[in-house]
């Protein structure tokens, strides 16, 4: 089963900071470096390296082409990212001693996917595969509603959560993926176990995986709830930890793998990813997954 993601492709400057800048201060950062990333980017590597199928769709501009370079590295199949007469997108990450993050985040060509992109590309893929996205780039509703109609298994990480993000979509997805904060906008409630009752009760034919941190994570679906809680880790740096989940559960999923194994491989791969600084670069290999699984046991 192919993976499709319309997703985001970015260059992430990161600085690191004592702590996070307030409003009208002026901080001297200790250390800038720039990685690959932006959720989309990050959520085909880790599906990549999760042994998916996966096709990434999207706009890069010229300055972006060893982003290009990085997915076609790692096995992703590129033809549906074009080349845009604009700059790249970029992310301005601000990085704590905590390894916690505060992110600003510019468009700029991913701004560009548009409905008749969406439709060519959809064009090519058939009922039965897997439809994923994010919230980076513009079209969410168009591709949701076109790639349900067409039969695909849609899997929506509507982040970051804004105005952008239709409620009215989310009955159209197949599975999707949220945190705490972003379940507690879509659903008015506050608790993990609130928003899970909220959610199905709004949605009852899309299953939910809310992620919580340190706390695990909880599926929900189909009457089941399954729990699995987070593997440890001496985090760096926790950008793109989600983006690591949500890539590595869907090419579970795309595998015909159960839920519950779904969740341990992406739980244990997010939790490597924190080790080390940088987004798409921290997304390990299966087979670092495979290994802290092993040692975890
Ligand atoms: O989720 C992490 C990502 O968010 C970063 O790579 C950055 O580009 C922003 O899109």
């Amino acid at each position: 089963m192919k993976i499709l993601n319309f997703g985001s492709c970015n260059i992430d400057y990161v600085y690191k900071l004592e702590r996070f800048v307030s409003a009208g201060e002026t901080v001297s950062a200790k250390e800038l470096s720039e990685h690959a990333g932006g959720k989309g980017l990050n959520q085909s590597i880790a599906a990549g390296r999760a042994g998916g199928e996966v096709y990434h769709a999207g706009n890069i501009g010229s300055d972006g082409l060893s982003l290009k370079k990085l997915l076609e590295d790692n096995g992703i199949h590129t033809e549906y990212l074009r080349i845009a007469p604009e700059r790249t997108g970029h992310a301005i990450i601000q990085l704590d001693k905590n390894g916690e993050n505060c992110i600003i985040v510019y468009s700029g060509a991913n701004g560009l996917l548009n409905e008749r992109q969406i439709d060519e590309i959809l064009a090519d893929f058939s009922a039965g595969d897997i439809c994923m996205l994010q919230n980076e780039t513009p079209c969410t509703s168009y591709v949701i509603e076109a790639a349900h109609k067409a039969g695909l298994r849609v899997i929506w990480n509507p982040s970051p959560m804004n105005e952008a993000v239709d409620r009215n979509k989310l009955a159209l997805c197949s599975c999707v993926l949220i945190n705490q904060t972003e379940g507690q906008y879509l659903t008015g409630k506050n608790t993990p176990g609130e928003i899970i009752r909220r959610f199905a009760a709004l949605y009852p034919q899309t299953e939910l995986v809310l992620t919580l941190g340190s706390s695990g994570s909880i599926y929900s679906g189909g009457g089941r709830q399954i729990r699995q809680a987070a593997f440890r880790a001496e985090p760096v740096d926790t950008t793109g930890a989600g983006d690591t989940f949500t890539g590595y559960f869907a090419a579970c999923l795309s595998k015909g793998e159960t839920i519950e194994e779904a969740l341990r491989v992406a739980s244990a791969a997010a939790a490597v990813s924190t080790e080390q600084l940088g987004a798409a670069n921290s997304i390990p290999t299966i087979a670092q997954v495979n290994e802290r699984l092993r040692t975890a046991q």
